[in-house]
């Protein structure tokens, strides 16, 4: 049997191998139908440049551990949610006027703000259409809730933008919002095409948002310990955005504070002497081992040992780019 793996994280998922390839088949099916030609270059080059692909992962191996089998609807869920993260990375870009997004230039850079809303919106109506067709009109509304919540939580970010007082409390809540909810509703969708019960689906949302907080987290702590060549995109952004994150809000001290006012690199090297780094990683260690505790009772399967082992592998490919 051919095996493939969860891309970076050296999992080898065997019953994976043939559900990938499917669901990048139709994220770029889904990606490139516009009528218009310039919609579908934009849009399928910035699915195309990849990603981890972990949500898909997760639904994936979510729906084989509850239903024994991949199914066509898991794979259209994996691939609704990817566009729509997708889509919802393109107006992230917008808002940070970021210039590169996984080695392709951002939508932004290369036609202009005003387009990069239009083909977020074109790849986030898109994921709807195929979600209310394709799999149900119980997906289609979860993915729009998940799509107000990650609203939600990028407005709070911008509300709390260059507050040093913003409290670690407030962090979380946004990015429970901006990212939980998504890896949330994939969880939530996989129960769904799985036929799971209610208690197993409230435990799958549990683990699915759990999984975002930890993925989150980590995202921005790389950003303030890592580096540019390890990371393949530039470090500091957040600090220059004057989004001050959760790893760096629980180690806030007065003297932190008053560097915030000044050069970003001044601050990137003050917390990287000091203790934030351990304190994070011991607090997603934590994080990591109650995201597997809130699986459900699964039945004995490879997909099961994945999702359980997922969260700490997921932990250790990020420390590993810590610098
Ligand atoms: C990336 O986080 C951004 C998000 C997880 C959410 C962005 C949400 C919106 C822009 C709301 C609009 C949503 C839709 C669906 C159209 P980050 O900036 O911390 O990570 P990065 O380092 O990858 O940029
Ligand atoms: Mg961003």
């Amino acid at each position: 049997m051919s095996t493939t793996t969860a891309p970076t994280l050296g999992l080898t998922i065997p019953a994976l191998a043939h559900a990938l390839p499917r669901v990048e088949a139709e994220i770029h099916r889904m990606a490139t139908s516009s009528s218009l030609p310039i919609v579908n270059e934009f849009s399928g080059r910035i699915t195309a440049a990849g990603g981890k692909r972990l949500r898909s992962v997760l639904i994936l191996a979510s729906t084989v551990a509850m239903a024994g089998d991949v199914t066509d609807r898991a794979v259209t869920s994996a691939a609704c949610v990817e566009l729509l993260h997708a889509g919802s990375l393109v107006h992230d870009d917008l808002m940070d006027d970021a210039a590169e997004r996984r080695g392709v230039p951002t939508v932004n850079a290369a036609w202009g703000p005003g387009p990069a809303v239009l083909v977020g919106d074109f790849m986030l109506a898109r994921a709807s259409q195929v979600a209310l067709r394709d799999i149900s009109p119980f997906a289609a509304e979860r993915l729009a809730e998940a799509v107000a919540d990650l609203v939600e939580g990028q407005v709070m970010e911008v509300l709390d933008l260059h507050d040093p007082n913003r409290a670690p409390e407030s962090a979380l809540r946004s990015i429970a919002l901006k990212t939980g909810a998504l890896f949330r509703v994939g969880c939530v969708l996989a129960a769904h095409c799985a036929d799971a019960d209610e208690a197993t689906t409230a435990r799958m949302a549990e683990y699915g948002a759990s999984f975002g907080l930890l993925f989150q987290i980590l995202d921005d702590l790389l950003d303030l310990a890592s580096t540019r060549l390890r990371l393949g995109k530039p470090v500091g952004n957040d600090l220059r955005q004057g989004v001050y994150t959760f790893p760096l809000l629980r180690v806030m001290t007065p003297d932190l504070k008053a560097l915030l006012a000044g050069d970003p690199d001044e601050v990137l090297a003050a917390v990287r002497r000091g203790p934030m780094v351990e304190d994070t990683l011991a607090y997603c260690r934590d994080l990591a081992r109650r995201t597997a505790a809130a699986l459900p009772e699964l039945p004995a399967s490879e997909s099961a040992d994945v999702l359980r082992a997922l969260p700490s592998a997921y932990l250790n490919w990020a420390s590993a780019l810590i610098a």
